[in-house]
């Protein structure tokens, strides 16, 4: 037997967020993801975590969509599916794609030729339909974002530097692998953490400011989710101020209104962490590639995030070079 495709529902890679969004899919899925939106990977992933990426579907059949409506509900017939507490659901890719057919009554023929009992209420299962103006692809959904970025974004202690919370859980993706130890350095209110601690990561966090380290603390409390949070300064914490050492860094590196001096505490600040953890991803709203290359990072990606024109945040996915 095969082993099994996947196809990966992507936020469609247009607007500011599209370098984050191509960088993600390939993070997640091993690919890029096509102009819909869509990566077919032989990778599992499971999508819970996905920023962009944000469903996971197992192939079951993919035809071309000029075949007959009749001739899919053949194939289907054909996979002999057996489902419990079932529904079908139709996805369109682009949403607005003319269709020539009834959608509700093609999930309806399909469920008749899926054995077991259906459940539209509350499903165990769910079997898609995907059709695009090329394909349609059948099949059953393995997982789906939680989307939790949309609560975190109403955390209670924010501050107007903080990260979206949906580039947070981005930039995690790009770095951690399941089961990590994530550290971010420059905590601020732990929009990174609180991605990071969702995920099931062990996740520290320190910050030079009480406040904001007790934003942190706060913060991952009324999510009902732990971590290590404590007034430090990142150009001096050690392996031993946690007394545990780290697997990834993602930390959103402070702004600033002088530049000389701020270019240089951030110089300090990496050139502390560099041999905290084998993986780190760095944002700044400068250019930080020489200072990276100078402190022995192997810069593996760059990636544009603009707010606006005047405004861009750029991200650095790094490996640490030893030595
Ligand atoms: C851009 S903010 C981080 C924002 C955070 N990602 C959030 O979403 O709330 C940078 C943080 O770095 C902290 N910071 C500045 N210098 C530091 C240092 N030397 N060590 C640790 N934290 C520092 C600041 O207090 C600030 O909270």
């Amino acid at each position: 037997m095969s082993s099994p495709e996947y196809l990966y529902l992507i936020a469609k890679p247009v607007g500011r967020e599209t370098e984050l969004i191509r960088a993600e899919s390939l993070a997640l899925t091993g690919t890029w993801p096509d102009e819909l939106g869509i990566a077919v990977s032989n990778r599992f992933t499971d999508t819970a975590r996905g920023a962009y990426v944000l469903a996971n579907v197992e192939i079951l059949l993919s035809v071309s969509s000029k075949i007959t409506l009749d001739l899919l509900y053949q194939q289907i017939c054909q996979l002999g599916l057996q489902g419990h507490n079932f529904c079908v659901r139709i996805i369109k890719r682009p949403k607005k794609i003319p269709l020539s057919f009834d959608q509700f009554e093609v999930a309806n023929q399909i469920g008749v030729r899926i054995d077991g009992p259906a459940n539209l209420s509350k499903p165990e299962m769910e079997f898609w339909l995907i059709i695009t103006p090329r394909r349609f692809w059948f099949g059953l959904k393995r997982s789906i974002s939680d989307k939790q970025w949309t609560h975190f974004n109403k955390r209670p202690h924010t501050t107007s530097s903080s990260l979206p919370s949906r580039i947070a859980r981005a930039m995690v993706n790009l770095t951690v692998n399941p089961g990590d130890r994530l550290l971010d350095p420059c905590c601020g209110t732990g929009t990174i953490l609180l991605e990071g601690a969702n995920m099931g990561l062990q996740v520290f966090g320190c910050d030079l400011n009480l406040k904001m380290k007790e934003a942190t603390r706060k913060n991952l409390a009324h999510f009902g989710l732990s971590g290590a949070v404590v007034l430090a300064d990142a150009r001096q914490i050690s392996s031993t101020t946690f007394g545990h050492p780290f697997n990834a860094i993602v930390t959103d590196l402070p702004y600033g209104i002088s530049l000389v001096k701020d270019e240089e505490r951030d110089r300090q600040i990496l050139a502390n962490i560099r041999m905290l953890a084998p993986r780190a991803t760095f944002v700044s709203v400068r250019d930080l590639s020489q200072d990276l290359e100078n402190l022995g990072y192997q810069i593996e990606t760059i990636v544009q995030v603009p707010k606006h024109d005047r405004f861009v945040r750029q991200v650095f996915v790094t490996r640490s070079v030893s030595g």
